[in-house]
């Protein structure tokens, strides 16, 4: 059957998906509609892998959720991205906090990566290793690994999880990197110091998280993303909404059309560009509203599992 998904492997990449969470799995239509193949061959864990979720407390690991999202990509035959395992965000406060000198947190860090990894080998054909280490000049980002560790905490990471499943592709994950820029090269940088390490890093992800008529143009997103495929990495597209004041206007869902098209001939005109998900479908589930007051309305389909056919057809077309 035609559909997103269907497009884009027509035009060569390997997905077109969505990311998802476990609240939401109690919602039939939901269901029906993310486990459709013909939109959906990938799905992206939205929650339930990250640090706070998988390892709560030290040394107890927790996949009952992670699972679930899991064995429904695989009963669907779906693609799973795995999300995520060193960010300073949704990090429990035992690590955040927990004032442990530099051997002992590389030794707890490589020890939820071992066990997380582990766990999901084979399931996973992608993991975002490492999730927003930037600061948007392009310097490294504060947090507690990097406070603690130094830079060496990325390719450390990266080195640990190839160990534990030499067959997932590893990548680097962050947002406003979609364009030219000095964060943009501060990630061209991380592609360059974790090779210059000697650990194998095989792509970066673009969360591109965009808003109604400032998306980056479709040649800007093209020549940066053909600026780390020159580096020796794949690309795709891991996070995509585009967001506008609520409720949306007719000509901000024109132009969000647009936008999306954007992004969907970036990632056509790259062949290393391997697929782009979606921040979730619906509007029913977006993380938008409550992170980005006043806004929303960012995803192809509407508040009540409608398709906004104006924006879904859009995306098709754009393959
Ligand atoms: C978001 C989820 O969608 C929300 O449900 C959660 O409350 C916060 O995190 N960048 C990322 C994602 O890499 O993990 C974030 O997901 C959105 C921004």
């Amino acid at each position: 059957a035609d559909g997103l998904n269907t497009r884009a492997v027509a035009a060569g990449k390997e997905y077109f998906g969505t990311g998802t969470d476990n609240h939401e799995l109690t919602d039939m239509a939901y269901v029906t509609a993310l486990s459709n193949t013909a939109d959906f061959g990938q799905i992206t864990v939205g929650n339930s892998m990250k640090w706070d979720t998988i390892e709560p407390s030290r040394g107890t690991f927790s996949y009952t959720n992670g699972d679930v999202i899991a064995s429904l990509a695989a009963k669907n035959g779906q693609k799973l991205r795995c999300h995520t395992l060193v960010w300073y965000n949704q990090l429990p406060n035992w690590v955040s906090n927990g004032g442990f000198d530099n051997v002992t947190l590389i030794s707890i860090m490589k020890n939820h990566i071992t066990n997380e990894v582990t766990h999901y080998k084979g399931k996973c054909f992608h993991w975002d290793v490492v999730n927003e280490a930037l600061n948007e000049d392009g310097t490294y980002r504060t947090n507690v690994f990097y406070n603690t560790i130094g830079p060496a905490y990325i390719p450390i990471a990266f080195a640990t999880a190839a160990a534990a499943d030499p067959g997932a592709k590893l990548y680097y994950n962050d947002y406003n990197i979609e364009s030219a820029g000095a964060k943009s090269t501060g990630a061209q940088n991380i592609v360059k110091s974790i090779k210059a390490y000697g650990a194998k890093i095989d792509g970066v992800g673009f969360q591109s998280h965009f808003i109604v008529g400032s998306t980056p143009s479709q040649s800007a997103q093209t020549s940066n993303l053909n600026a780390f495929v020159a580096l020796g990495v794949e690309v795709a597209i891991t996070e995509l909404d585009i967001r506008t004041t609520t409720p949306a206007t007719t000509s901000a869902v024109t132009q969000q059309a647009k936008d999306y098209a954007s992004t969907v001939g970036a990632c056509k005109a790259v062949s290393k560009c391997v697929g782009i998900t979606i921040w979730d479908f619906t509007d029913k589930y977006s993380w938008i509203p409550s992170t980005f007051s006043g806004q929303g309305a960012a995803l192809p389909w509407d508040e009540n599992l409608v398709k906004k056919a104006e924006v879904y057809n859009a995306i098709l077309n754009a393959w």
